[in-house]
């Protein structure tokens, strides 16, 4: 989708030629003497619209409007949020059309948060899934513009809005497409098709590579699959080549059947999912790549499928880990844990600033926090306040939860370091309890997205999250780098330690 902005105001709005004209009108609207203005006053006045987010009132062929259809939408008190409730509402509402061309209007006065909420909505609520469909169908939506009162005022924040939709489509896609097609070789492919974009380092690693690395616990996990294991590598350098880079490391499980610690069949094949941690973080890379911020970030992703076979890893196998910790497997399902803690071990080789790892670790993250908001652990408050703040102000928020040592006694072993599993209460923290024993000295942070990467039901699909908050927190990083001249003491700057 083509996303452009145009300087106008609503007289020009309403004579702009396009499909479907919306309209946001929140708690704030001062009608002007224009057409559009009058007749978002005199629908409040009847009480036909309501100002409240999520409200539609449709026209068809409305006077003094060139586009045939007319939407206007409540926006509430106009913050990012209620803005993206409308926009999301008004572009859903526009599915069933066959409109080609939208212009959407920005509330006098909105901020780039606003403007971000904007694209990021009509890009989610136009989305169409085709991939894999006979007859391509649906996508009809193609070209957007945002009527804003001043073009120049607003050029950053849309450069910043369209790389981060691109980046979250990109997620979307990837996670949507079938375990068959989305292996971990084609996960690979995509790595090094965005490398040769946009100047990227890119190495993928196969398993005999993995295996002489000593990575045994991420090794174990894919060889029950017919699908070879992948450990891809990105490197994007925008600063200079001795600044610590940012570390990003996805779980690129590609299916999960829990191996044999088998998963009941019921909704299993939601666990195509699985690779939702390294869908986000390719499609961070995407966004990264248009951006291009001055910062150093490396992608870790390591990839694999979890299968029953005869060569599958079992309950009782104890496997080496990159850090030289060993490892007893109590449950095969709980396969996640097991690639990240190598690709952990792999980061420290980078003396990385922070390493921030995302995964759909655990089930017990879904039933704390639902699908509102991601599990954040952090061993650094700046590291994981810049990651809340991140999250809340690019609509993909996330919740801290805690790190105490007591919830890491279930994962005690008799036969190897440590077991895979804790107890079941609690899962999720046990979870990232395993994983910090990994983290090396670094400032480390841990999304479980388990809740947050797709839905299920009736709209079942990937959600493209956690890509909005984490190329807010990139940017966040990057404006506040330290230069050569010496470091910022800016406030807001992740304060390590
Ligand atoms: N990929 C799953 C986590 C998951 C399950 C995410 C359901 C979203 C929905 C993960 O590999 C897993 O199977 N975790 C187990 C861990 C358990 C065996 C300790 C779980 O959550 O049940
Ligand atoms: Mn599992
Ligand atoms: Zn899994």
């Amino acid at each position: 989708m083509d996303f452009d902005l145009k300087t106008l105001d609503l007289a020009g709005a309403a004579a702009e030629k396009c499909d479907a004209l919306v309209l946001l009108v929140g708690e704030s609207f001062r009608p002007g003497k224009d057409p559009l203005s009058r007749l978002a006053a005199d629908a409040l006045k009847a009480g036909d619209l309501e100002p409240k987010a999520g409200k539609l009132l449709q026209a068809y062929r409305s006077a003094g409007i060139a586009a045939p259809r007319l939407i206007l939408a409540g926006a509430g008190d106009g913050s990012a949020k209620k803005v993206h409730a409308a926009v999301h509402a008004a572009v859903a509402g526009l599915r069933a059309s066959r409109a080609r061309r939208l212009v959407i209007c920005l509330p006098a006065g909105a901020d780039d948060a606003v403007l971000r909420a904007v694209v990021a909505a009509t890009a989610e609520a136009s989305y169409v899934y085709i991939a894999t469909k006979s007859k391509p169908e649906g996508r009809e939506l193609q070209r957007v513009t945002i009527a804003v009162a001043d073009a120049d005022r607003y050029k950053a924040g849309f450069g910043v809005a369209k790389a981060t939709a691109s980046g979250i489509e990109f997620a979307r896609e990837l996670g949507n497409l079938p375990p068959n097609v989305a292996t971990p070789a084609r996960l690979g492919d995509e790595a090094r098709k965005l490398a040769k974009a946009h100047g990227f380092r890119c190495e993928v690693l196969g398993p005999k590579e993995i295996g002489k690395i000593g990575m045994g616990s991420f090794l174990a996990v894919g060889q029950g699959s017919e699908q070879p294991s992948r450990f891809i590598v990105l490197q994007y350098q925008g600063a200079a080549a001795g600044e610590p880079p940012l570390v990003l490391v996805g779980k690129g499980i590609t299916f999960d059947s829990g191996g044999i610690s088998i998963k009941p069949s019921q909704e299993m094949d939601e666990m195509k999912f699985d690779m939702g941690g390294a869908a986000s973080v390719l499609g961070t890379f995407r966004a990264i790549g248009e951006l291009r911020p001055a910062l150093n970030v490396v992608a870790l992703i390591p990839a694999c499928e979890n299968m029953p076979d005869g060569k599958s890893f079992k309950p009782g196998d104890i496997v080496t880990s990159l850090s030289g910790q060993t490892i007893e497997i109590l449950n095969t399902d709980a396969e996640g844990r097991l690639i990240l803690c190598d690709a952990l071990t792999y980061a420290q080789r980078f003396k990385p600033s922070a390493v921030i790892d995302v995964a759909t670790l655990t089930g017990a993250c879904l039933v704390a926090l639902g699908s509102v908001r991601s599990g954040l652990f952090a061993t650094d408050d700046g590291l994981a306040q810049a990651l809340l703040d991140a999250g809340d102000a690019a609509l993909d928020p996330c919740w801290r939860m805690p790190l105490d040592d007591e919830y890491a006694d279930g994962l005690k072993s008799n036969f190897a370091d440590v077991a895979n599993v804790g107890g079941r209460a609690g899962g999720a923290v046990n979870a990232a309890k395993f994983l910090q024993r990994f983290a090396g000295n670094y400032p480390w942070a841990h999304l479980d997205i388990a809740g947050t990467a797709w839905k299920g039901g009736a709209a079942k699909g990937s959600t493209g999250r956690p890509v909005g908050l984490l190329v807010q927190f990139l940017l966040g990083q990057q404006r506040l780098a330290p230069s050569k001249t010496g470091r910022a003491a800016k406030p807001s700057r992740t304060k390590r330690g």
